[in-house]
């Protein structure tokens, strides 16, 4: 039979195909971004991510609780694969880690980061307030009450939940070091090393419960608006020789390419909101914008305001007192049972 033989060379052949299509795209240049959409049709599309999560598309739900999430602190014998696959550094999580505070369980499949350059440190996805941070982890999950793995949830509305973490150049992270220490064994594309589970939970940051929630996208093609995205509201930070450590040390090109290409800047730009609302679970006003300096400065001028304004009040009311006393030696009102607690008439 002809079919019998000519289905499992189709078959190669698409998979050659989708092999080569899944390799095509960049963050640059005639691959890049804004040429996605020619043989992704999602990234043109509707509810796409990142965004910049602006104050004024800020909705507070009283709902959302403090996100929970499970069997995150792995142990050292359990392997977990850190791989280079061009796009991004990734890390493979068991799937026994998983979301436990959202309608459905959501299992976790992996983890990456998007990141800057070493000329230009801003590499974060989400903004907030134009606020572009170092860099971002997503950690991905997917919604395994309905759907039987991360293929088959990819593509589905409900199918997606992905954690964010915002990063930003500051104090060394141990955390990091955990995975950031076998990195030159994945410089090239395609690369893999197997790494000892450590507590993936130290990689995020300490409050769970302050978040901003919206419906958005893979934010890398296929760009499918799959996701039900949680950006935590606090950043953590890495040392600048941690952040150094990706935005140089890893290419985007195989090992055996002549001319090596950095894997650095890559993120997408921040997509259309349209008619879309950020969902936030705190309701405090953001006073992140008052430094030190600026407390300083408000306390002392408020001490020292104290110190003006006290006297002047203590003055003012002795003559006021004085004179009320001089009114009532003269008999002078209309009822003398009328009088404040200070003794002055009312
Ligand atoms: C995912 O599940 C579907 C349906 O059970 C199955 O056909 C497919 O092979 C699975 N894919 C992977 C990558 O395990």
């Amino acid at each position: 039979m002809h079919s019998a033989s000519f289905i499992p060379i189709l078959l190669l052949q698409l998979t050659f195909l989708a092999v080569l299509h899944g390799a095509k795209w960049t963050y640059n240049g005639p691959e890049g971004e804004h040429h996605w959409s020619k043989h992704y049709p999602y990234c043109g599309g509707a509810f796409q991510s990142p965004i910049d999560i602006k104050s004024e598309l800020l909705r507070f739900d009283p709902t959302l609780r403090p996100i929970e999430i499970q069997n995150y602190n792995l142990s050292p014998n359990e392997q977990l694969t850190l791989g280079n696959n061009g796009h991004s550094v990734q890390i493979s999580l068991p799937s026994k880690m998983h979301i436990s505070s959202l309608p459905h369980r959501y299992t976790a499949a992996q983890l990456h980061f998007h990141w800057g350059s070493s000329g230009r440190p801003s590499g974060s996805e989400h903004t907030v307030n134009s606020k572009q941070y170092a860099a971002e982890m997503h950690v991905v999950h997917f919604n395994s009450d309905k759907y039987p793995n991360m293929s088959m949830a990819v593509d589905k509305s409900d199918g997606l939940a992905v954690l964010g973490v915002l990063i930003e150049v500051g104090e060394f992270n141990p955390a990091f070091e955990k995975f950031l220490r076998f990195i030159n064994g994945i410089k090239y594309r395609d690369q893999r090393v197997q790494v000892p589970g450590f507590n993936i939970r130290a990689l995020l940051p300490a409050r769970l419960d302050e978040y901003y929630r919206y419906d958005g996208s893979l934010t890398t093609p296929p760009c499918y608006p799959s996701v039900l995205w949680t950006i935590f509201r606090n950043h953590v930070t890495i040392s600048r020789k941690q952040f150094l450590d990706m935005a140089t040390g890893l290419y985007s090109s195989h090992a055996q390419e002549s001319s090596p290409v950095p894997l650095n800047g890559n993120f997408r730009k921040p997509q259309l909101v349209d008619s879309r609302v950020v969902l936030v679970s705190f309701k405090e006003a953001d006073l992140s914008w008052i430094n030190t300096g600026l407390l300083v400065t408000i306390l002392v001028g408020s001490a020292l305001g104290l110190v003006l304004i006290v006297p002047l009040l203590c003055c003012l009311f002795k003559q006021k007192r004085a004179g009320a006393e001089q009114d009532k030696s003269k008999g002078v009102g209309y009822n003398g049972s009328e009088k404040d607690e200070y003794g002055s008439r009312v």
